[in-house]
């Protein structure tokens, strides 16, 4: 199965945002937290959220997911992440901190997911070790035990994202205070926060450091997910591509700064009101590097994308990642493409070009984004291999393109 577009259609209309899947992930692992009824609305169907639920499933949680809620029941009666399932996301390594939090053992394959640059979840580890946990390695698993565990304070060497969802899970299980210095700062962190502390957690953001102090018995939560501020962000660098007026609807503005004023830079022209972008369309486009850092820098996430974005603008951009630094994967493909883009040492230089519909192969989720976009202010036909990576993250993003009139279908 392929994924063609025909390229160059003016795109026009309305596209509304689905809730957000990093935000998702976290919260529906959370609900291992608590033997009681956890509700969550406004989940994305996208592929990575029924894989964490087919994991919470495997673990004994009871999961129905309708119409965009989700609802879960029961209680954990495995400690166990196998690989068939943590191979196809790596979030699934987030089930660690509350199942060992509560049962005190588990043993998880070590993750897969989105081949971008080595992926190592030293931080992960480190932390469980300072709250008390034996490690060990065993064919591909990681055995995780502890007779006590006990909050303590942590120092994240880098704020990163799964690490402080990790600790922030397992240090809502345990009794006595936990802080951690340097965590990530991400939305989706302040999300599980707001979920954890319905559940009766008690925690406290100071400078830079979050102090949390945990107990047994968590209670259950409803919570209704915000927009996704990387889908949002994609369809607005789609729009600034190959769109005249297109109203982008729950828009998460407040969580897009870096991106808005990079967009600003560029010359795109837009307008914000409420939750509401819109985007008017684009005159003559200026160069404008980025740099992706931690929040509320430029997000990775959105990396692969302004590079696509700056095969129209005049001149050379320089594109850096300093969270994957090696997030580039997609480069080869985009080449095949006609794209002018090279690789340096800590990042990429694009160059204007005209690209050219061609078969090219999705090497991950927001790579795949990124040719997609391509595709669509290509000349003629592209056919993308492996396109189920982009389902992993965009829901219904066949519908909603199809809607602003892009001309694309499975083949
Ligand atoms: C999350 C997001 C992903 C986003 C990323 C950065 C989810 C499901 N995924 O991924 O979309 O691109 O944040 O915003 O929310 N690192 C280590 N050791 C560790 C953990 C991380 O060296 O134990 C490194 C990573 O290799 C990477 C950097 O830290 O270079 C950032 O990774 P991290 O913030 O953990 O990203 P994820 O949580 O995997």
């Amino acid at each position: 199965m392929y994924l063609v577009v025909e390229g160059r259609k003016k795109l026009k209309g309305k596209i509304e945002i689905s809730g957000s899947k990093n935000g998702a992930l976290p919260v529906l692992i959370a609900s291992l937290l608590t033997d009681k009824e956890c509700f969550i609305e406004n989940v994305p169907d996208i592929l990575d959220v029924k894989t964490t639920i087919e994991l919470l499933q495997f673990l004994g949680k009871n999961v129905e997911f309708k119409d965009g809620n989700v609802l879960i029941k029961g209680g954990i009666k495995r400690a166990f992440a196998p690989y068939d399932i943590v191979k196809k996301m790596r979030a699934s390594i987030l089930v660690a901190g509350p199942v060992l939090g509560r049962k005190k053992k588990i043993k998880v394959s070590i993750p897969g997911g989105c081949l971008i640059g080595p992926r190592p979840i030293n931080y992960h580890i480190e932390g469980f070790k300072k709250l008390g946990a034996k490690v060990e390695i065993r064919g591909g698993d990681i055995i995780l035990s502890a007779k006590n565990l006990k909050g303590t304070k942590i120092l994240l060497e880098y704020p990163s994202v799964g690490a402080t969802e990790n600790l922030l899970l397992i240090s809502s299980s345990i009794e006595g205070e936990t802080v951690i210095e340097n965590p990530a700062n991400e939305p989706e962190i302040s999300i599980l926060i707001e979920v954890l502390k319905m559940m009766g957690v008690k925690i406290e953001k100071g400078v830079s450091c979050l102090k949390i102090k945990g107990r047994k018995n968590l209670k259950g939560f409803k919570y209704k997910l915000p927009p996704d501020r990387i889908e949002a962000g994609t369809y607005f660098i789609i729009s600034a591509l190959a769109g005249e007026n297109i109203l982008i609807k729950n828009f998460p503005a407040l969580h897009l700064d870096s991106l808005i004023e990079k967009m600003k830079e560029a010359g795109v022209d837009f307008s914000i009101s409420e939750e509401n972008l819109r985007v008017n369309g684009r005159k003559k486009l200026k160069s404008v590097d980025i740099e992706a850092n931690p929040y509320p820098g430029f997000p990775t996430d959105l990396q692969p994308l302004w590079t696509v974005f700056m095969t129209k603008a005049a001149g050379k951009s320089i594109i850096i990642d300093n969270v994957f630094p090696t997030r580039f994967s997609y480069i080869d493909e985009l080449r095949r493409m006609g794209a002018e883009v090279v690789l340096k040492s800590s990042g990429c230089e694009v160059k204007k070009s005209n690209l050219v519909g061609a078969r090219v192969r999705v090497p991950d989720l927001r790579a795949g984004a990124a040719l997609l976009s391509a595709a669509l202010i290509a000349k003629g036909r592209t056919i993308l291999e492996d396109f189920y990576h982009i389902e992993r993250g965009y829901e219904n993003f066949i519908e909603k393109l199809k809607g602003i009139g892009a001309r694309i279908w499975i083949e």
